[in-house]
């Protein structure tokens, strides 16, 4: 019968007979996916595993220590974290158009990834050969993989390294879906944290600043989110909603009055969606006395921000993102 203890060591298994003697190296996002695949493989191969987690100044406020030091302490992975922010801000500067900035964090992101592989192997030696992904069943599905039981997909064809070095790929969550992912994490002994965590884009907060992503901005929009997600959690609403993106129209301006005066600040959306797969979804009735507390905490809180407005729109036919 099914039981996290079950796959889990079917899974040790597997991973200890494919792996043998050799190396895994595996990307962390910040996610449920690669925290519990990281995991997995961690528990299977220990110190024959490096992780990589590329920070590109896109995180939500807290989440980079997150990975930093909750995840390293619950599970004694080695971790190498690369402080890739300006190089992200560079290679977004001036860019305002959603589709863009998506394509250049991506392209950043592989390009940091392959890098910081290259370096592993440097280090490491030529061993290195596999690269851990926290493919899920529903992926699987979505891609036309079918319901085969292998648990190594494919090659991996890593550009940028020497001889163009190939990677077998180790998923070992490609059976499972994403309550059983969670789960598995717990068994494992994951903080809460990240095993219940909402989902996140990959392109973190560059596609929740509508118009330019700057440092300034990225500070600003990571207070509002701070205080947001504080009093959802505070209220007790987490496990209700689906997740609430928070986001900062940065082209926009409206006239407030705060304090002393006139002020010309920036608006603050709140998206709260309950959905069942992220394909379709409702806005969220939030309690009024909740809205009111952020909304409060947010004008008082976080400064050039003088309004905060709520998105009563559902998928379709809004997106849950605004970009
Ligand atoms: P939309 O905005 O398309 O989002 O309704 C659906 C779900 O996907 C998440 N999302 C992303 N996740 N990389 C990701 O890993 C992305 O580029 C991305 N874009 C959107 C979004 O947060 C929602 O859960």
């Amino acid at each position: 019968s099914w039981t996290t203890g079950n796959v889990i060591d079917e899974q040790v298994a597997l991973i200890r007979e494919q792996v043998g003697d050799r190396r895994a190296v595996c990307g962390l996002s910040g996610g449920v996916d690669s925290a519990v695949a990281a995991a997995l493989v961690q528990k299977a191969i220990g110190s024959q595993l490096t992780c990589v987690y590329v920070d590109h100044g896109l995180m939500r406020k807290g989440e980079t220590e997150q990975v930093e030091k909750d995840f390293v302490a619950s599970t004694g992975v080695t971790l190498k974290v690369v402080d890739a922010e300006a190089r992200f801000l560079d290679a977004l500067a001036g860019v305002s158009d959603p589709e863009e900035k998506r394509k250049i964090i991506g392209r950043e992101f592989i390009r940091v990834f392959e890098q910081a592989q290259a370096e592993i192997i440097a280090d490491e030696g030529p061993e290195v050969a596999f690269l851990v992904q926290g493919t899920l069943y529903p992926d699987v599905v979505e891609s036309g993989g079918g319901t085969g039981t292998a648990n190594i997909k494919s090659h991996h064809n890593v550009g940028g390294l020497p001889e163009d070095l190939e990677f077998e790929l180790i998923e070992p969550l490609r059976k499972l879906f994403k309550d059983e992912v969670r789960m598995v994490g717990q068994e494992l002994g994951l903080p809460d944290e990240i095993v219940q965590r909402q989902p996140f884009p990959g392109p973190g907060l560059g596609i929740r600043i509508v118009g330019e992503v700057t440092k300034d901005r990225l500070d600003l929009l990571r207070e509002a989110d701070a205080i947001a997600r504080e009093e959802l959690t505070a209220a007790g609403l987490d496990r209700d909603i689906w997740q609430c993106p928070v986001v900062l129209l940065a082209d926009v301006r409206s006239v407030g009055v705060q304090g002393d005066g006139r002020t010309y600040g920036h608006p603050i959306v709140l998206r709260p969606v309950s959905s069942e797969d992220a394909m379709t979804a409702d806005w969220s009735r939030l309690p009024y006395e909740v809205l009111a507390k952020i909304s409060t905490r947010i004008t008082n809180e976080v400064a050039d921000v003088n309004r905060v407005v709520l998105d009563v729109t559902s998928k379709p036919p809004g997106t849950i993102e605004w970009e």
